[in-house]
């Protein structure tokens, strides 16, 4: 682990990381299995020095080859190329929840659904999602009220599903969205994860005999969601209220509504994809905070001059730059999408290297945003470097949403998301942490905390 060095002099904060190998786990039949099981504890662990200064790492795993690509144009040039598309065995853990939704779906499916969600995230459209999420940060700081500590890993599982139930269907997770909340906590927190039988699988379809956890619970909420668009249409909102009337609204190509089927796998990607990753945002963003009073003083002026509740328009979230550069920083650092895998179909080349048809391409955001060429004091805790960044999305080796053509759609979303959930709660309290037990970065799916720390609030004078 990184000694956490805390320095306010110069400011220099190095959060805790799992330990840098010295070198390489091993080779040949020993080694691969050391790194399969360091992989399977946690996808960020295996690493070792050299992978922090290499830009490509050709392997071979169990007879199977791969490459490592850091190098942020080889990494774009990749994930923008179509001879490359998302490993068919990777969408195994989803594909009873998310169906055909945009997350799971390839080709000409894929561009077709694309284009007709692209009207549900533009930035008019984020918009007009700012009040639930102004609700959901004043649900947070509800049920934090009174508290001296609390676990913040779980209180934003619960906002983050809150806001995304909320945005999607009107419905708040405590109250009339809770079975859909319990539904979907349950299959994000259990199934959703790769097992042994993904790994041994051939493919997306093969050894689902012996899925039945997903099944059943993928089909309980399928029913539930169909349940509510079919109440939507029966009793439609007057008004643009959430995602599920713009996906009522919107047309394809050829001017016909979507099928109700595919507007149900499309709210349901949504959720898959949009509530653990924030949830870890927040959670990482806190725990740096909770590191760095000072910077969490400094971002408390920005919310005091202009508080959550006030917030309108896309524009008003411009009055926290300092809480923006913090969840940049915090993305790469801590990148909630922490691996990024695709496949490839044809033969080609990568930075000199050779590419054969099914070599697999892993583009890891966590070796990218801590890579010693590419970043200066890459592994300290420094938004500033984010702070007058226009456009951090300029900065090539900064990949926190991906890239490409399936760059996540839902990144305005989730920024708008944390930057009001952060604030709300950021008004009404301190943060600190109970115990100085480092948090280290543990990865399935999302890269999460090894344990959830106690946070101690303290309450700010004259939070009501
Ligand atoms: C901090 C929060 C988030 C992070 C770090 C994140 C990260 C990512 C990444 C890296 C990808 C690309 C994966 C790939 O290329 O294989 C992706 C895709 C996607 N994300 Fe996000 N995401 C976040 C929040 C959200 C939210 C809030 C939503 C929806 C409301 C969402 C919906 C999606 C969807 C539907 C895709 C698939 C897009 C496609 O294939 O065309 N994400 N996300």
């Amino acid at each position: 682990m990184d000694a956490q060095v805390l320095a306010p002099q110069d400011r220099l904060i190095v959060p805790p990381a799992p330990k840098v190998h010295p070198s390489p786990l091993g080779y040949a039949v020993f080694g691969e299995l050391r790194i399969a099981w360091e992989m399977g504890r946690n996808l960020v662990g295996a690493y070792c020095e050299e992978d922090f200064d290499n830009l490509v790492t050709p392997y071979l795993f169990m007879g199977s080859p791969g490459l490592v690509v850091s190098d942020p144009a080889a990494a774009r040039q990749v994930l923008t190329s179509p001879n490359y598309r998302r490993p068919v065995k990777a969408s195994r853990p989803l594909k009873p929840l998310v169906g055909e939704g945009l997350l799971l779906s390839e080709g000409e499916t894929w561009r077709r659904q694309r284009k007709s969600l692209a009207p549900v995230f533009t930035p008019a459209a984020t918009g007009g999602l700012l009040p639930h999420f102004v609700a959901a940060g004043a649900g947070l700081v509800e049920a934090l009220d009174d508290r001296d500590h609390a676990n913040l890993a779980q209180a934003f599982h619960h906002a983050t599903l809150d806001a995304v139930l909320r945005a999607l269907f009107s419905r708040r997770a405590d109250a009339e969205g809770a079975l859909l909340a319990d539904l979907a906590r349950r299959y994000m927190e259990g199934p959703a994860h790769f097992k042994f039988l993904d790994f041994a699988s051939r493919g997306a379809d093969d050894l689902t005999f012996l899925d039945g956890d997903r099944r059943a619970l993928g089909r309980r909420w399928l029913k539930t969601v169909d349940a509510l668009i079919a109440e939507r249409r029966a009793h439609p909102h007057p008004d643009v209220r959430d995602m599920l009337d713009r996906l009522l609204a919107a047309r394809d190509e050829d001017g016909a509504p979507l099928p109700d089927r595919e507007i149900r796998d499309q709210c349901s990607s949504m959720l898959a994809a949009g509530f653990e990753t924030t949830s870890r945002l927040l959670f990482w963003a806190a725990y740096l905070l909770a590191l760095d009073p000072e910077t969490q003083g400094r971002i408390r002026a920005e919310v005091a001059a202009f508080p959550a509740e006030r917030v309108a328009s896309l524009d008003d979230l411009k009055a926290w730059p300092l809480l923006r550069a913090v969840l940049f920083e915090t993305l790469r650092l801590y990148p909630a999408a922490p691996l990024i895998a695709r496949e490839a179909l044809e033969a080609d080349t990568v930075l000199g290297c050779e590419v054969v048809p099914g070599c697999m391409i892993t583009i890891s955001p966590w070796l990218i945003h801590r890579h010693r060429k590419l970043w200066d004091a890459p592994t300290a805790f420094r938004p500033e470097r984010f702070l007058g960044q226009a456009n951090p999305w300029s900065v090539e080796a900064f990949i926190p949403f991906g890239a490409g053509p399936r760059v996540c759609i839902g990144a305005g979303f989730a920024l708008a998301e944390a930057q009001i959930i952060l604030a709300s709660l950021l008004a009404r309290v301190e943060i600190g942490l109970q115990s100085d037990r480092p948090v280290l970065p543990k990865a399935s799916i999302t890269l999460g905390p090894d344990h959830e720390p106690a946070f101690v609030l303290k309450p700010l004078n004259g939070a009501a």
